[in-house]
């Protein structure tokens, strides 16, 4: 049950102010507390489904909440009225312990500083020079498959891509350094409990979980700080992105302190590894579940590459790999949710919402409005033909957001998604086993494939 008062025509009226929000049926004293708990995605998206205007109130509680999920209400959150507000309380909370001041939770001058500093180094003219280096990871992932094995491909995409990540910053690999790797995983355990868990403490709470996550995070921080160490004095400094962020210079022409510097390499692991995993997952999950489209990108990379592996001059001439990586990510994005917190009193779809409500811009809906994509659970990835991608309106497509805080990976994510898709498929097959076959999107941090997906690799 929905109560709607219109909102004035045009948006917002000339005081600034807008229709009372209208909210979501009462739900007793824990509003929608227990239903986004259970489902959280669900939930959201149920609300959506009921929001006229694409903005709709909730309760988590006694806080108010809002779920934001049309085009043109994301653009007004994320870019026309971006100022009011921030990126709420919780997340940052949550990452800071790991994250410090990087580009997740900074915000201000700091922040626009520190977009001005990294975002040349993840430009389309600097990310081709990662190609081969996705390509070689992939590749020994694949050649570890090469007898058939029966594996969880959420588990598979996370190790892959762990190793694309510390390969593509640090030049190093995880795989043979337990102690790293369990750091790394105590690490981010952590942040997620903390983003998840209503009962989470906060880091200086003296908990065993918090002594843990601790140590986990000044291991995986040593270690990092280790090779920045190691570079002030090398003679030559390995292609990566430490080295690309070491010599990043301020128009003033200083460089990053050492603390931020580590502070910006973790926020890029964080927001690398996991959501390309997740992606990944669903990719391969939605191709073995369609067998026409999977013939269409076998067809397509044996065209192309024959037997050779994949180049990133390549890709132009594998367009249909691509679609199928967007049409994957529109179905499951990975940033499923991206939260925001009103600063002060606004508007978003003619609607006033209150200083302090959170703000749940939910791509997993947007993605699936009917009027942009019809019929919208179908997997189609002719969808993203280029001409039908033109067609599309401005904000309906959203898996790396939108404005100041769009993703600045977006450009290395999307080579890499598509570096993957040609490759895992030109050389494997995948059968889903009984247990992957019916698998829910679960969020977390990202939208990962609940309980995972079971599913029997072999060479093809
Ligand atoms: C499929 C993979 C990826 C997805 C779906 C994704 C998605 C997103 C989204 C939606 C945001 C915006 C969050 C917001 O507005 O609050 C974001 C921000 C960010 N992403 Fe990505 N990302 C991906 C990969 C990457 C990669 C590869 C990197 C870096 C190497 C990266 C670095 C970042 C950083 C630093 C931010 C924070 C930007 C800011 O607030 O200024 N991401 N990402």
């Amino acid at each position: 049950m929905t109560t709607t008062v219109r909102p004035p025509e045009g948006g917002a009226c000339a005081s600034g102010h807008g229709a009372p929000l209208p909210f979501a049926g009462k739900k007793g004293l824990l509003g929608h507390a227990k239903e986004l708990q259970q489902d959280t995605i669900g939930a959201l998206h149920r609300l959506s489904e009921t929001a006229e205007n694409g903005v709709l109130g909730f309760r988590i509680g006694s806080s108010p909440a809002v779920v934001v999920s049309s085009a043109a209400t994301a653009r007004e959150v994320l870019i026309d009225r971006a100022d009011d507000f921030g990126r709420g309380k919780r997340q940052t909370r949550a990452l800071t312990p790991l994250m410090g001041r990087g580009l997740l939770t900074s915000e201000g001058e700091l922040h626009s500083r520190q977009r001005r500093l990294v975002l040349p180094h993840f430009s389309p003219r600097r990310v081709p020079k990662h190609a081969d280096a996705i390509v070689a990871v992939a590749e020994e992932t694949v050649r570890r498959w090469s007898e058939g094995v029966d594996v969880d491909l959420v588990a598979e995409m996370n190790a892959l891509t762990m190793d694309i990540v510390t390969k593509l910053l640090f030049s190093t690999s995880t795989r043979d350094n337990q102690t790293i790797a369990s750091a790394i995983t105590e690490a981010f355990e952590w942040e997620m409990h903390a983003i998840t868990s209503v009962f989470a403490l906060p880091m200086w709470a003296p908990t065993p979980r918090n002594r843990r996550a601790r140590a986990a995070i000044e291991t995986f921080r040593n270690w990092i700080a280790g090779f920045i160490r190691e570079r002030r004095t090398a003679d030559e400094l390995p292609e990566d992105i430490l080295s690309d962020l070491m010599g990043a210079r301020y128009e003033d022409g200083g460089t990053m302190t050492e603390d931020l510097l580590l502070d910006e390499v973790l926020t890029a692991w964080g927001a690398a590894q996991e959501t390309s995993a997740d992606a990944q997952a669903w990719t391969l999950y939605l191709l073995a579940r369609h067998p026409e489209a999977m013939a269409r990108v076998h067809e397509e990379v044996d065209s192309v590459l024959g037997g050779r592996s994949v180049t990133f001059e390549d890709l132009a001439r594998l367009p249909y790999c691509l679609q199928v990586f967007k049409e994957a990510m529109r179905l499951f994005p990975p940033a499923a949710v991206i939260p925001r917190q009103a600063l002060k009193d606004t508007v978003i779809g003619g609607y006033t919402v209150p200083a302090g409500t959170m703000v749940f811009l939910n791509t997993f809906s947007l993605h699936r409005r009917p009027e942009v994509f019809p019929d919208p659970e179908r997997f189609d990835p002719d969808r993203f033909t280029r001409e039908r991608e033109k067609a599309q309106p401005k904000g309906g497509y959203l898996p790396f957001g939108t404005g100041g805080n769009i993703c600045p990976g977006s450009h290395l994510a999307m080579m890499e998604g598509h570096l993957l898709t040609a490759l895992l498929n030109q050389r494997m097959r995948y059968e889903l086993l009984p247990q992957g076959a019916e698998v829910r999107p679960e969020l977390l941090v990202n939208l990962r494939p609940d309980p995972g997906v079971r599913a029997h690799v072999s060479p093809r």
